[in-house]
């Protein structure tokens, strides 16, 4: 969703919001503001469109204004831009956002920072405040004029209500967040305190970064990492007060907390593009290294052969041996590596596993019971829907496991056990590294549950440790030779119909293949299990049409050949994409393109099959003009429902 960033210290303030802004843009980019405090007032500069616009307004003003006039206007005009720029300019404490929009179009007004009538509170909002038409209406009552159609203008007004009253900016936040039903992360300067910035947070996320003499605040940590690597995850309903040279927490009621600032162990190089044309294939060619730091650590070694799975100190065997039904809840191309697993998980531990959307496992009244496992899987581990998801399970009496990349997330801190993936950031919109990741931490777990279980010998567990070690290795060998994949998009880029089909869990393949190319590339692009198709879809193939086989599954290679043949006769285009040992396909017959992978165990196939379906999605991106990491009306981490 939207980004916001804050900056007290002694820097100007303005290149630093602007900074790690852009480090935030793949949380929104419909229009973007700052608000900088000088001595003796507020300073807000807003602009619809991507964070660019509104940096070339702030610098280019002067220039541009000197090109409509002439003569002595025009010098009187400038001396006046010059002294406005150079105020914004002297400001050391100021905050920013960069919008996706929620309530209101996305255009200047409503973009945040949003002030009091009098312009002497500026706060910038992540959420949805859901009794916003409520308040508004009791604030218009009193006469207040409201400028913009969001929700968080509400807040302005209503923080600068209380400020009235008790003159006090810290008391009139307090009081003003009492009123608000929803999310939200906020981050508010008042002209009258210049020397500080004002946090809070609820289901929305919220960091404090400690700089030298200097502290930020942001909703992620990417933005702050140049400056800094300690930072304080805000819990739920905590304040904060931010100043250049030092913080103090708080909670809701006002009561002072004490806690240790958290230390990021990903650096810069992490959070930037490194030599690549744009985040999302950065990502993809990082999954050889990710899937190796996420596996590693949980292997236990005699001499150089893994022989078992540990989980740091945290203990599964109690959640283990009584489990009757594993519940997985997730969203998107998490929800997708879920389906993955359901298949992992029963065929490997024998557990009936039940998989759903988690936008959708609030409002079914779900049957939970204390002797059901829920999977919670996020990358962010801020998702609103997936949280809600995982607090009805923990009230519930479930175990509830997470899986998160996301250290200190929400996710990661109400689960009962979290398991991490060890991706590093992932800043394109389009999942790719997250999601072999944490279908490694799902392989990872259903082995181990299996193990416990004894549901396999001690023999097939080795034997499936040394595939997942293949694994990573495998994935590198899929991207050193992807070129085939790269021409296949070049002649397919202009389809307008693209069906994934695959069978058992390469139909879990399917759904994330269909997503990622629909997510960047804007191509209509469907998932069925293959066997589906004649039960209807078949209706839609014709020739302008592409088919792409996800066939890793040896047994049902003749069932798959079967399916593709039967598009490629109703004038279909066809690529399968198979482990390197099959012979079922034909080039030329059922299949147009065949791209192969390495060859492992069927249950393993899901973390390389994905791989040439990543690489064609982000391909077609590029060759149809369009920006893969910031596709339109998406944004990273969805945090309000
Ligand atoms: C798709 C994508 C989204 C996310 C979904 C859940 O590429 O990224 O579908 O997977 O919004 O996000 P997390 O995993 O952060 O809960």
């Amino acid at each position: 969703m939207c980004g916001i960033v804050g900056y007290v210290g002694c820097k100007q303030a303005t290149p630093v919001l602007i900074n790690t802004l852009k480090k935030l843009e793949y949380r929104g980019y419909d229009s973007a503001g700052i608000a900088v405090m000088n001595d003796d007032e507020i300073l807000v500069r807003k602009a619809k469109g991507a964070l660019r616009v509104l940096t070339e307004d702030i610098t280019k003003e002067v220039v541009r204004l000197n090109d409509k006039m002439t003569g002595e206007e025009c010098d009187a005009r400038e001396a006046e831009l010059i002294a406005a720029t150079d105020k914004f300019v002297k400001g050391t404490i100021g905050i920013g956002h960069t919008r996706w929009a929620t309530h209101g179009e996305p255009s200047d007004i409503n973009a945040h920072p949003h002030t009091n009538v009098s312009g002497t509170i500026a706060i910038v909002h992540n959420g949805i405040i859901e009794n916003y038409a409520k308040l508004k209406e009791q604030l218009q009552a009193q006469g207040i004029v409201f400028k913009s159609q969001t929700d968080t203008e509400v807040i302005a007004h209503l923080v600068n209500f209380f400020y009235e009253q008790t003159n006090d900016i810290f008391e009139a936040v307090k009081l003003a967040l009492k009123k608000l039903e929803g999310s939200y992360a906020l981050g508010v300067i008042c002209k009258d305190y210049p020397d500080r910035i004002i946090a809070a947070r609820k289901d929305s996320p919220l960091i404090v970064g400690l700089g030298k003499n200097e502290n930020f605040i942001a909703s992620d940590v990417p933005a702050v990492l140049e400056y800094t690597r300690e930072v304080y995850y805000l819990d739920q309903k905590e304040l904060a007060v931010v100043y250049s040279d030092h913080v103090d927490l708080f909670t809701e009621d006002g009561e002072k907390i004490i806690k240790e600032p958290s230390h990021i162990e990903w650096d810069m190089a992490a959070a930037k593009k490194g030599g690549y044309a744009h985040f999302m294939l950065k990502e993809i060619y990082e999954q050889p290294k990710a899937l190796k730091d996420t596996l590693h650590p949980h292997l236990v070694f005699n001499g150089d052969k893994a022989v078992d799975i540990k989980f740091d100190e945290m203990d599964f065997s109690s959640i283990f041996e009584n489990v009757d039904r594993i519940i997985i809840t997730a969203c998107g191309t998490a929800y997708h590596a879920g389906v993955a697993a359901r298949y992992i998980f029963e065929q490997l531990t024998r557990v009936p596993v039940v998989v759903d959307v988690a936008s959708e496992f609030r409002y079914k009244n779900p049957i939970i019971s204390n002797k059901d496992v829920v999977i919670i899987i996020s990358q962010s581990g801020e998702t609103a829907d997936t949280l809600a998801a995982l607090r009805l399970a923990k009230e519930a009496g479930a175990k509830v496991i997470a899986i998160t990349n996301v250290v200190g997330s929400t996710v990661s801190r109400e689960a009962d056990r979290v398991i991490y993936t060890l991706a590093g950031p992932e800043i394109a919109v389009a999942s790719t590294k997250a999601y072999t990741t944490q279908l490694m931490c799902l392989y990872l777990l259903a082995l181990k549950m299996a193990a416990a279980r004894n549901t396999v010998s001690q023999k097939d567990f080795e034997y499936y440790l040394e595939q997942l070690e293949l694994i990573p290795d495998q994935v590198e060998q899929i991207l050193k030779d992807q070129s085939n994949t790269q021409k296949f998009a070049s002649e397919n880029f202009n389809k307008n119909k693209v069906f994934y089909i695959g069978r058992l869990i390469d139909s879990a393949s399917s759904l994330e293949s269909a997503l990622k190319l629909k997510e960047v590339s804007y191509m209509h692009s469907e998932a069925f299990a293959a066997g589906e198709l004649k039960h209807g879809p078949i209706a839609l193939i014709d020739k302008e049409t592409l088919v792409v086989a996800l066939a890793t599954q040896k047994a049902l290679y003749e069932k798959i050949n079967s399916n593709v043949q039967e598009v490629k006769t109703r004038g279909a285009s066809t690529l399968v994409i198979c482990q390197g040992d099959e012979q079922v396909f034909v080039k030329g017959e059922s299949a147009d393109t065949i791209i192969k992978i390495p060859q492992i165990e069927d249950i393993f196939a899901a973390i390389t099959a994905i791989i040439p379906a990543q690489l064609f999605a982000y391909y077609c991106s590029v060759l149809r003009g369009i920006d893969p990491d910031k596709p339109k009306n998406l944004a990273k981490s969805v945090t309000v429902e």
